[in-house]
């Protein structure tokens, strides 16, 4: 049976994956050019479903950017090396003698920055035999399902962001920019609840991989109310999971979203090619 749930789709079909966010997008082909229609179906789908996944793709890094470009800014990813011939492509690589993987706790991207990006567009390259699936959440729901209280207490609250909790990447010091950005503390103060700006939903905007304190707040004081946080944001019910392929490609709002990449594949290489949006500051 076709279940491809909204009828205003015309030009893609639109298959979800789970309750909470996800969506398989059906009927394009990333590499090829695209009528104006079908971008803007595309753009709406990850408007609706938050995270859209296109399987069978065939994309050197030109045409991933090429495609990338159509729904903003492609930015240069802060601490790590982008590809020689295509900078805003970076490798997001775990080999085979690798323990850590590449950004492998619950987070949004790049957090820590003044204008973290709007969206991030991965391609799987490798993938290994099995595991090595990512998992989403679901942000809206994070922050709707608090009380009226908790939300209240929320909307005044400004989040301490610190690219010296990241801590992900430790094992790949080959592919590192330079020694410089590896020292480079970035910390950025962002609202903790935001605004979509294309949705007007509002979305829970902490993580545990970069949100240090409250603004105000010492660590110690913001370190209980976080953790209740960082438990929630992240329930199974507001979660979906991604069970990559050669060719895959996965498209995520990080205003709305979290994700995780499942380090369970040790042993096996996996190569993935990531492309970021670049963001606008939301107050
Ligand atoms: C990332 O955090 O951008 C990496 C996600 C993944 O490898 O699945």
């Amino acid at each position: 049976m076709d279940n491809a749930v909204r009828s205003n789709y015309h030009h893609i079909k639109v298959y979800p994956i789970a309750g909470a966010l996800g969506a398989q997008i059906q009927g394009v082909d990333l590499g090829q050019s695209m009528k104006t229609e079908v971008i803007s179906e595309i753009r709406q789908a990850l408007l609706d479903h938050l995270v859209i996944f296109f399987d069978r793709q065939e994309l050197t890094p030109q045409q991933q950017l090429a495609f990338a470009q159509k729904f903003g800014q492609p930015m240069e990813y802060p601490l790590v090396k982008g590809l020689p011939e295509c900078p805003q492509v970076t490798q997001v690589i775990k080999l085979e003698q690798e323990r850590m993987n590449f950004g492998g706790v619950w987070h949004s991207d790049t957090a820590y920055l003044e204008c973290p990006p709007m969206a991030t567009m991965l391609y799987a390259v490798e993938i290994p035999p099995y595991g090595g699936d990512t998992l989403f959440a679901n942000q809206y729901m994070a922050y709707e399902t608090l009380s009226d209280g908790l939300q209240q207490t929320l909307n005044g609250l400004v989040a301490i962001n610190t690219s010296t909790m990241a801590h992900a990447f430790k094992t790949q010091v080959d592919r590192l920019r330079d020694v410089d950005s590896q020292q480079k503390v970035m910390v950025a103060a962002h609202p903790v609840v935001r605004p979509h700006p294309e949705t007007g939903r509002k979305a829970l905007y902490v993580n545990t991989n970069h949100t240090k304190h409250f603004q105000g707040w010492t660590v110690e004081e913001s370190r209980p109310l976080l953790d209740y946080l960082f438990k929630h944001q992240v329930r199974p019910e507001f979660t979906c999971r991604f069970r990559w392929q050669p060719g895959s490609v996965a498209f995520w709002d990080n205003r709305c979203t979290q994700h995780n990449p499942v380090n369970d594949y040790h042993g096996f290489k996996r190569i993935m090619h990531r492309v970021t949006l670049d963001g606008k500051k939301l107050g």
